[in-house]
């Protein structure tokens, strides 16, 4: 059996984070500044994401999906530094980007990873001339990788995300369409279906789940927790998995997990698709294959 292998990584949370001006800071971004201060850039290590993506490139997978918050607080001069580091995860044709809350923090800079990222970001019948629009799709082997954005700026200590009746209604048609074909959806999204905490939900997840439920996925990949999770919904014929990673530099703590990425074997074999997950992740120093799943 030949199998497609999936790598899904989220929210690098790249650092250093380049200094900011003062007038950088003003509303939004100043508590965001200081959380980064006082906790978060101790605990996102730089050393700790290049061993996960040498780990991650040793393993060659085929594609690479990525679920967001490459960025912290949004500022212009942390879009060239995350594009360059895409680049050491892979060419655009090989890694899929979705953006997160931190990429979208304030208005100010909300578009500004859509230009700077954008051959990542697009799907396979738009020019990289053309605006990104989501959802996207991209065909790679025998998936379908549909591209979602819950990523909006937010009052301070909010984190929600939204998808917005246009997307969903986009989305729903783009299910529909392939549920015609034997091809292995994939949805990649940043915020997670059932958030762990009011502030940073998804606002529109119900009707994210109803679509889903209706039109059937085979996996949904998000971030935004920092945790591994798993929640299954309900879907058409099968129950479908839905993925969240740690983030991919964290040094872990308490309520935390450590940095970590999933690789997803997937096959068709006699009709059925089969998918086995292999979680990797910073254990004691160290990566290390941390367990091994059938998922179906
Ligand atoms: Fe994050």
């Amino acid at each position: 059996m030949t199998a497609f292998t999936l790598a899904h990584l989220s929210d690098p949370h790249l650092s250093p984070l380049p200094e900011p001006s003062w007038s950088e800071l003003a509303g939004k971004r100043i508590t965001g500044y200081l959380n980064w201060r006082r906790g978060r850039a101790a605990f996102h290590r730089r050393a700790i994401l290049e061993a996960l993506v040498a780990d991650l490139r040793a393993q060659q997978p085929d594609h690479v999906a990525v679920t967001g918050d490459l960025a912290n607080i949004a500022l212009a001069a942390e879009f060239a530094p995350a594009r360059t580091w895409l680049e050491t995860l892979g060419t655009a044709r090989d890694v899929t980007v979705v953006p997160g809350n931190h990429d979208v923090y304030v208005d100010a800079t909300r578009e500004a990873f859509a230009r700077a990222w954008t051959p990542y970001l697009i799907g396979d019948q738009s020019a990289p001339s053309e605006a990104v629009a989501f959802p996207f799709v991209r065909r790679r082997g025998p998936l379908a990788l549909i591209g979602l954005s819950s990523a909006l700026p937010t009052p301070p200590f909010m984190a929600t995300g939204k998808l917005g009746a246009a997307q969903l209604a986009r989305l729903t048609d783009i299910l529909a369409r392939l549920a015609q074909e034997p091809v292995f959806r994939v949805v990649l999204v940043h915020h997670p279906l059932r958030a762990s905490a009011w502030h940073k939900r998804l606002v529109d997840s119900e009707e994210l789940s109803a679509a889903l439920a209706r039109h059937g996925a085979e996996l949904v990949l998000h971030g935004h927790d920092h945790r591994d999770s798993t929640l299954w919904l309900d879907g058409t014929g099968r129950a479908i998995p839905v993925i969240g990673v740690p983030s991919a530099s964290a040094a872990g703590d308490a309520s935390h997990d450590a940095a970590a990425y999933n690789l997803y074997r997937i096959a068709r074999v006699r009709g059925d698709w089969v998918c086995e997950i292999v979680a990797r992740g910073w254990h004691e120093g160290a990566m290390t294959e941390l367990r091994r799943i059938r998922l179906f």
